[in-house]
């Protein structure tokens, strides 16, 4: 890791602290995949050191795969559990059942739990190589609520680094929809990683359409894209940029 890819999930981890200081019981949309994993090992240590109390935040994961248990390692339950849920405590945690036996319906559930909370103060966005963001792939349409999705081929075999093999890669997930996303009080996206510079280029300053699905966000009052060094340079962007 280098200095400037430490500072990155540094400054990841102080943005978020700094929200839940200010707000103790805010509400949080979490994401996963590679990127967000320095921000939760940093988020944990302050825990451990005292200097952030996250025991009464809620906490809603973004997306879930379809087929996969809790127990499954490459579940996202078993992602929060590893890096963070099982270090620290926070307020209630919500994922999508990936097991759910009718996941219409579960999706429907999620969706109503995330309102009853309030909807999201904060949601922390990862950007998938496609533009996707939580499992919103491209197509999909800016009104949208959690529900089952199809993966894209794409995003398919970006993740089977993960799964050993695209196969075992499940084809379908449920997802926060982009609408419930966008009706987030603040959004925080961070952007990481080999070969994301068209895309986030495309996302930031290109024209607003669903075939960019973080290109959503340039709809929203208060959005801030956290960039390491190395990609904001490739993309020809800044480091912090504010939409
Ligand atoms: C997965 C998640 C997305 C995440 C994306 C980014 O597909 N479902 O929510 O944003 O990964 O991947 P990475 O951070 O590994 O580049």
């Amino acid at each position: 890791m280098t200095t400037s890819v430490a500072a990155f999930h540094d400054q990841a981890a102080s943005f978020v602290s700094e929200r839940v200081r200010q707000s103790p019981s805010a509400v949080l949309a979490l994401p996963t995949g590679s990127s967000p994993v320095g921000m939760y090992r940093e988020l944990v240590r302050r825990v451990r050191d005292g200097v952030l109390d996250l025991s009464r935040t809620v906490c809603f994961n973004l997306d879930e795969y379809l087929g996969l248990g809790p127990d499954h390692p490459q579940s996202y339950a078993q992602y929060m559990q590893h890096h963070l849920f099982g270090h620290v405590r926070v307020g209630r945690h919500h994922i999508p059942d990936g097991l759910a036996a009718d996941p219409d319906a579960e999706a429907r559930r999620y969706e109503e739990r995330i309102v009853e909370a309030g909807g999201f103060d904060l949601a922390i966005l990862g950007l998938g190589p496609n533009g996707h963001i939580g499992f919103n792939e491209p197509g999909s349409p800016p009104d949208s609520r959690t529900r089952v999705v199809e993966l894209s081929p794409a995003t398919r075999r970006a993740n089977s680094r993960f799964f050993g093999s695209v196969e075992l890669v499940p084809r379908r997930a449920i997802t926060v929809g982009i609408g419930t996303i966008l009706e987030a009080r603040e959004i925080l996206l961070l952007a990481i990683g080999q070969g994301k510079e068209r895309v986030l280029r495309a996302a930031l300053e290109g024209p607003v359409t669903a075939q960019v699905p973080a290109s959503f966000l340039q709809r929203h009052p208060r959005v801030t894209v956290l960039v390491t060094p190395d990609l904001a340079r490739r993309a020809g962007i800044g480091q912090h940029v504010s939409l």
